[in-house]
């Protein structure tokens, strides 16, 4: 029994059409350095307690903690030029995480790390909103990352004392 040749037509264009977004997304992946955010499961990542950490250069980690109606820290301050690799979780309810005029656009749900990565090649203030309805004080659930050029090093600020707060020195 042969193939009807329209049959064919269609076969190789779909073929042709998977190959195309494959091929796309493999560009955007490592041609573009765009970063699809991921959620890893607590158990291989745990922390409970907002953190920043500096690697080499001017590579940050960061763990934000988010609850009903805030974000920790509420304040981080970097030098222009600076990667971070935000880690968030949630003490209560899912939260949304979205940095104002960069791609990172996070769902902080209960049980699991949600992960990205952003650079900052110009400074400005980036505002992060809570883009998830998390009750009553939804709408002023927000944080800031100021990335400016008159700053040497990191600085955080909203994080309750009495929790401590992990200044650590990773030098890798
Ligand atoms: Cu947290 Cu809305």
């Amino acid at each position: 029994m042969s193939i009807n040749v329209f049959e064919k037509r269609a076969f190789l264009v779909a073929v042709a059409s998977v190959a195309v977004s494959l091929a796309l997304i493999a560009y955007a992946t490592w041609g573009m350095g765009i970063n699809v955010p991921t959620c890893i499961p607590l158990g291989s990542k745990p922390f409970d307690q907002a953190s920043v950490t500096r690697h080499e250069g001017k590579n940050y980690e960061v763990h934000f903690v988010a609850r009903m109606w805030a974000f920790e820290p509420s304040v981080l301050r970097v030098p222009t030029g600076s990667t971070l690799d935000i880690y968030a979780v949630t003490k209560d309810v899912t939260h949304g995480f979205l940095i104002a005029g960069t791609n990172v656009n996070l769902m902080i749900v209960p049980g699991a790390v949600a992960n990205s990565r952003v650079h900052f090649a110009k400074p400005g203030i980036y505002t992060i909103v809570c883009h998830e309805y998390c009750g009553r004080n939804h709408q002023n659930m927000n944080a800031r990352i100021e990335v400016s050029d008159q700053i040497a090093d990191y600085s955080v600020e909203g994080l309750p004392a009495s929790e401590g707060m992990k200044l650590l020195d990773a030098k890798e």
